[in-house]
């Protein structure tokens, strides 16, 4: 049976792996900061924070596959995606992992945004590393698109980058990707993993105002700078890889299928 760990195992991709590595065979060590009392009933949790380190020998004992989901857009992603990648690369050389399997994000040299930027820096690492590696770069997950979307949805008008580009993906279907390279022969930097369609912020904007049975006004708000522009123009999309088959529209229904969940506000929708 391979020994998997999944680094960040409580967050969206890491929640989406654990069931679907334990349905194909894998034994499955999750790694969290604050991992739960008890088990899942689907993994063996461990304690491990890349900052601090302690623990890794340990967490790695017996690892023959490593998936690297845990990371901290929000925080201090040198410090977690960059320093503690090379951490984590370092212990798993050691205890000779087959392995290492890192999932990171469509177009991400093309877009001069500061978490991509280490993100850039984490792949640079994991290539050089003398682990055997494998990396998926994946579009963005529809949950993340509809967490930013959720930043302004309470607001009675929608100021947005309507133009920004986006090929959204269901993160179980970039789960399976996973798991399918989650072998002991490394695949090194494979295809990317996109949605079925690539969306303007505003098609994203209008259904998923739709889907919440919400009225508001979107209104197009462009914004200025290199990494706006090159959302605008498409980096951040693969359409050649159409890998996902679940759409936005779909997504969102599962979502919000109980309809409406919001009073609407007095403001008539006009685009
Ligand atoms: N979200 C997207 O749309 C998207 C798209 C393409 C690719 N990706 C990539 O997929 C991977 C997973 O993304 P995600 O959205 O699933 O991330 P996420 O939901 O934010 O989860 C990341 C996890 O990392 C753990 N973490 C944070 N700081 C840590 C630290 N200091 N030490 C150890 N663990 C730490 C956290 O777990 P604990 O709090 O339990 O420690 C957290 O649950 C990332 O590499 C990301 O770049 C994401």
């Amino acid at each position: 049976m391979t020994q998997t760990l999944v680094t960040g195992a409580t967050g969206t991709l890491g929640t989406a792996l654990r069931p679907r590595l334990t349905a194909a065979g894998h034994a499955v060590r999750a790694a969290s900061r604050s991992p739960p009392d008890q088990t899942r009933g689907d993994s063996d949790w461990v304690q491990l924070d890349l900052i601090e380190g302690a623990g890794m020998e340990s967490t790695l004992e017996d690892v023959d596959v490593v998936i690297h989901t845990a990371t901290a857009p929000q925080d201090d992603s040198e410090a977690v995606d960059v320093q503690g990648t090379k951490r984590l690369l370092d212990a798993a050389e050691k205890a000779g992992v087959e392995n290492f399997l890192y999932p990171s994000i469509v177009g991400i040299d093309n877009i001069p945004f500061s978490y991509y930027k280490h993100k850039v820096a984490a792949e640079t690492a994991v290539e050089e590393s003398d682990v055997p590696t494998t990396i998926v770069r994946a579009t963005q997950f529809h949950s993340f698109i509809a967490e930013i979307l959720g930043y302004v949805a309470k607001l009675p008008v929608w100021p947005l980058p309507t133009n920004m580009q986006f090929q959204p993906i269901d993160v179980g279907e970039v789960a399976e990707a996973i798991v399918d390279h989650a072998m002991a022969t490394a695949s090194g930097r494979t295809d990317p993993v996109g949605g079925p369609k690539v969306h303007s912020v505003g098609e994203l904007a209008r259904a998923y105002r739709a889907a919440r049975g919400l009225r508001r006004l979107i209104v197009r708000c462009p914004l200025p700078g290199n990494t706006v522009a090159a959302f605008r123009a498409g980096h951040a999309t693969c359409p050649d890889h159409m890998v996902g088959t679940v759409t936005w529209e779909e997504w969102l229904a599962g979502r919000y299928a109980s309809g409406a969940d919001e009073s609407p506000p007095c403001v008539q929708s006009a685009t």
